[in-house]
């Protein structure tokens, strides 16, 4: 992978899986919160002094974000294992500079809230699936702060920056619950004079609060509904081990709950509540998933999680729940279409504005494995359960989706192999992800392939 996070060219690159002939047991671990790794290279970029930061995830987005804040001025040392961050203090780098952020959207999002304070003139440009993505739902708020940003003119990237020395605090009700909105608005309310408060919360992540409250940010909350923060702040140096990503672990416990005696524990998990819808979801599915908490970094809990295979049924996922799963929905979706009864979701319109158009994408490539899954403007209903087919898949340039439908293919029914084409986006979340399912199958499962198959 290179330095500056960028993802591989939408080349031909196939992966071939049989099913799974055997449990999966013992003791597995999932690489570094994604959410948590951007956000702890960012506060520690703006932070005074040092930061140590053990555990990062490894991936193309995690690593735009640092080649961004690298870019601004942060000092890096150490390894990308034990990485030490020394904050740009006062000599944050101007520009102009243009700031690749790749395909994530988190760290376009959330930068943008970080540099529409202070000094300078950027562009924030990203890949061709971030450059489709709305932007105005951060360039509106910003501009209520008196953030100088524009972007095309159909609301997307590139965003245009010139930082401004004062900003005014708002007040502001998302339209949509948005974890990347809020944290843009609250990383620019943190750098203005005052209160800063966004309502319409609904129960998005969490992550930016609570490590700013950890860090002596004085910030409230009003049951989960909104936050409020009180700028101008400051923080110091600090140091956090980033817990596992629970978005990775429901790839792993789909799995588990799939294939036939399976028993998987999952050490060193984070287990913020407000990540984990889907696994509050697959128990009222009647799956057998338990977690522990160990212990908290910078106010992240986090623990141990044990998941055994088990009959499941179909649910509702109404719209409250969606912000709660937003990453995991397309992995639900396999997990339904194995369930007996119908599956709903409803209140998810957001999913057409990820990586891909995840309703479509899920729903096109579901069904050509055989599941009976029917689309909606904001959601889909399954079906189960599914008599599986094997057949070609392909992945629409989105990690989330390549994941699901590596774990459809292995724990499918039907015996024969499938295909599934560009599979090369899975390092966007989670880097090394096949070689991983690789090590947890028999030898020829996974096979990769490089040039045009004839099957
Ligand atoms: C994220 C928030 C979510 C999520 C994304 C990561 C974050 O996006 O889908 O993968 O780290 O804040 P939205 O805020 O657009 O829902």
């Amino acid at each position: 992978m290179s330095m500056n996070g960028q993802a591989p060219a939408d080349g031909v690159s196939y992966r071939l899986l049989r099913p799974l002939s055997r449990p999966l047991t013992g003791s597995f671990s999932v690489p570094g919160d994604k959410s948590l790794s951007h956000r702890a290279l960012m506060l520690a970029a703006m932070g005074r002094g040092v930061s140590k930061v053990r555990g990062l995830l490894d991936s193309w987005d995690v690593r735009s974000t640092y080649s961004v804040l690298r870019e601004l001025g942060a000092g890096f040392s150490g390894s990308w294992n034990e990485l030490q961050i020394q904050g740009w203090g006062e000599n944050r780098h101007v520009g102009p500079l243009v700031l690749d952020c790749g395909n994530s959207g988190t760290t376009m999002r959330l930068l943008a809230g970080v540099l529409a304070a202070g000094q300078g003139e950027y562009e924030l440009v990203g890949d061709a699936s971030l450059s489709r993505r709305p932007m105005q739902r951060i360039v509106q708020p910003l501009r209520h702060m008196g953030a100088v940003i524009s972007c095309s003119a159909n609301g997307t990237a590139p965003l245009s920056i010139e930082s401004q020395p004062r900003l005014c605090p708002i007040n502001w009700a998302m339209p949509i619950a948005s974890a990347q909105v809020k944290s843009c608005i609250l990383l620019a309310g943190a750098q203005s004079a005052g209160e800063t408060t966004v309502s319409g919360d609904a129960g998005s992540r969490d992550h930016t609060e609570r490590l700013l409250e950890a860090l002596g940010v004085h910030a409230q909350r009003c049951g989960g509904k909104a936050v409020s923060l009180c700028g101008p702040a400051q923080w110091d140096g600090f140091s956090m081990s980033i817990p596992g990503d629970l978005s990775s672990a429901a790839y792993l416990a789909t799995l588990a709950l799939l294939v036939p005696d399976s028993d998987i524990t999952i050490n060193g998990v984070g287990l913020n509540p407000t990540r984990l819808g889907f696994f509050r979801l697959i128990k009222r599915m009647g799956a057998d998933v338990t977690w522990q908490e160990r212990g908290l970094e910078l106010g992240e809990p986090f623990g141990d999680m044990r998941v055994r295979f088990s009959a499941l049924r179909g649910i509702d996922v109404v719209p409250e729940e969606v912000p709660g799963c937003i990453d995991e929905l397309i992995v639900l979706a396999v997990l339904a279409a194995s369930a007996d009864g119908e599956t709903s979701v409803s209140g998810a319109g957001e999913l057409r504005r990820k990586e891909s158009n995840r309703i479509t994408a899920t729903v096109g490539e579901l069904r050509r494995l055989g599941v009976d899954i029917c689309e909606r403007e904001d959601g889909w209903t399954v079906k189960g359960p599914t008599a599986w087919k094997s057949g070609r898949v392909d992945t629409h340039g989105d990690h989330r989706l390549e994941m699901s439908l590596a774990v459809a293919a292995l724990a499918c029914s039907s015996p024969r192999e499938t295909v599934i084409e560009n599979a090369v986006w899975s390092g966007v979340s989670w880097p090394g992800f096949w070689e991983c399912l690789s090590s947890w199958c028999d030898t020829g499962t996974v096979w990769a392939h490089n040039d045009c198959l004839n099957l």
